[in-house]
């Protein structure tokens, strides 16, 4: 089981409906810790960049438009799988298919406005990192639950 880093954005429809926090709790309630985190209006030109496998796609165009028309807030989760439990996490894409439990399931019914965005791979990890944060945006810090949350507290390894 790899440490890793992944992307996370809330949409411009959590930050607009104050879930924010909610969100955000899922995350740090399962033990992953944020490294990174800013709150920014996404520019065309980023969109552009982030969603590029997406291009020529029929809901393309919906999808930049969304996106870009309001505030979101970025952060780099980081613990162990975090690529592969983040998106379990999110649930499926559309609203509708989307299991209870999960936050785009438990809060949400729309295709498009799906609450969240999460890397899909370690390649798209560290390419959509890349476009929001820098090497020194990155901080380190001890979480107190860590040494039981992974394990560690009968001193076993994880
Ligand atoms: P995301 O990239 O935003 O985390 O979402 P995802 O991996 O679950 O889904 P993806 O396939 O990457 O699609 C990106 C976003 O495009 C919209 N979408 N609409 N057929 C459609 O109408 C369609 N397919 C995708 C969704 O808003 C999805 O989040
Ligand atoms: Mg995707």
């Amino acid at each position: 089981m790899a440490f890793q880093r992944t992307l996370i954005i809330v949409k411009p429809d959590g930050v607009a409906r104050g879930i924010i926090g909610q969100i955000l709790s899922r995350f740090e309630n399962k033990g992953f810790r944020i490294a990174a985190m800013r709150i920014m209006q996404i520019s065309l030109a980023t969109a552009k960049k982030h969603y590029a496998e997406h291009a020529g796609k029929p809901f393309y165009p919906g999808l930049l438009k969304f996106i870009t028309c309001g505030p979101v807030v970025v952060m780099a989760i980081e613990g162990n799988d975090a690529i592969r439990v983040c998106r379990k996490m999110m649930g499926a894409t559309f609203g509708p298919e989307a299991e209870p439990g999960t936050i785009r399931g438990d809060f949400g019914i729309s295709r498009t406005q799906n609450l969240i965005h999460g890397s899909d791979s370690p390649k798209s990890a560290k390419r959509e990192l890349a476009l929001y944060f820098k090497t020194s945006d990155y901080v380190k810090y001890p979480i107190a639950d860590m040494k039981w949350i992974y394990n560690l507290g009968s001193g076993q390894p994880v």
